[in-house]
């Protein structure tokens, strides 16, 4: 099986599996309780949220908060900062983009059916969020302005540090969400300027089920999930240590991958396009590589329906995505296509290849191979959705 699909998640590591394990074995307690197993739960719990703080380039460890993944993190953050700066501030608009993942932009929708006002900016045809329209977009009663720092389709890159200083210039948060970013690009909670940011392990060779949010000290924040004084009052729920051991670990290797083997990332995923462009004609990239992910490649082939051409990839041993794992049922191009300006028949024709540090150049050869015989065939068939 060839796994071109690592946007939709990532194997677990092998030495974060073996933390999770021994994290398991070795701290039984709950880290809540005050007696002695308890304690020592809490102590490596106090030193994994460290751990995840030196990695962010965090000021405090106190502001990483451990939640159940990247859909929780954002949810907590754009619903709870918009209600925290409606009652701290009495501002009630938030502002976000049209390719956000649907865990950003679903709060925004449900805060607009609470009174809130929710602005969607529009992106080029890269996927860049239009920075006239997002200064046009920002007034003395804007919350929350969420924008993702790497898209999981296309993987545009936002320039985020220079948002988070238009929103901090009218007294606004920023809150980002980095899920697709970690072991692609760094991820500095500092350079970034963010007050808020989410994070999911299983995206970076960790677990499914646990993520980050980093929340900036003093970012009004309503605590969602009640019922418990957990992490500082802001996340209420047994504290999962074995999972969030096994974060700090991935957060750990897959920091040290795209330091070593980020740019071997990059030549396979333009190794990809190049064997791809050349070996299928009618074949186009999605978006511009220059402010792109490094292992990347929203692949249009003209005359093609995606859905058909990925079950003939799966069938001859070949993961790839039309879109977000989540959209795989939807026949429709997702929401992320359509606001490139790309027609439902590019974008009907896209597939997403996102690789990963166990991939290799002769999987890639293999893969452009296997699609310079699928592709042709397919086109000769008439298109059955
Ligand atoms: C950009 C982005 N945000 C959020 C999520 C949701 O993360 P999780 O699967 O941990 O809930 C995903 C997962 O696909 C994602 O790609």
């Amino acid at each position: 099986m060839i796994n071109f699909d690592q946007n939709a998640t990532t194997p677990v590591d092998e030495a974060v599996l073996e933390e999770l394990i021994r994290a398991t074995r070795e701290f039984s307690g709950n880290s809540s309780s005050g007696h002695t197993l308890g304690a020592k739960a809490g102590k490596y719990l106090r030193e994994c949220r460290e751990r995840v703080a030196k990695l962010l380039n965090a000021a405090d460890a106190d502001e990483i908060v451990f939640t159940s993944g990247g859909t929780e993190s954002d949810n907590a953050a754009v619903r709870g900062i918009a209600y925290g700066m409606r009652a701290e501030q009495g501002r009630d608009e938030v502002v976000t983009s049209a390719i956000e993942h649907r865990a950003v932009l679903a709060p925004c929708d449900w805060l607009a059916k609470q009174g809130f006002k929710s602005t969607v900016l529009p992106v080029d045809t890269n996927g860049v969020v239009d920075m006239g329209a997002l200064r046009d977009s920002l007034g003395p009663k804007t919350a929350l302005v969420s924008i993702m720092l790497a898209n999981n389709e296309i993987g545009t890159i936002q320039p985020i540090a220079e948002i988070s200083r238009l929103a901090h210039d009218i007294g606004a948060k920023l809150h980002t969400d980095a899920v697709q970013a970690v072991g692609k690009l760094p991820v500095d909670v500092q350079a970034l300027g963010v007050d808020s940011l989410s994070l999911s392990a299983h995206k970076f060779y960790g677990p499914k089920g646990v993520g980050v949010l980093y929340l900036r000290k003093g970012t009004p924040c309503e605590c969602f999930m009640l019922g418990g004084t957990h992490e500082g009052g802001r996340r209420a729920g047994t504290v999962p240590l074995p999972q969030i051991a096994a974060l700090a670990k991935a957060l750990e290797v897959s920091e040290e991958k795209r330091i070593k083997h980020g740019a071997e990332l990059r030549t396979l995923r333009d190794q990809l396009i190049a064997e791809l462009t050349a070996k299928v004609p009618g074949t186009h990239v999605n978006g511009s590589l220059e402010t792109c992910t490094p292992n990347t490649a929203s692949i249009r082939f003209d005359g093609v329906y995606g859905g058909h051409l990925l079950r003939r990839m799966d069938e001859e041993g070949i993961l790839a995505s039309a879109g977000s794992a989540c959209m795989w049922e939807i026949t429709k191009p997702s929401h992320v296509l359509t606001a490139l300006g790309l027609s439902d028949e590019e974008g009907g024709g896209t597939i997403r290849f996102s690789l990963g540090y166990g991939n290799t150049a002769e999987e890639v050869t293999q893969v452009a191979d296997k699609l310079a015989k699928l592709v042709p065939e397919l086109r000769a068939q008439p298109i059955e959705k």
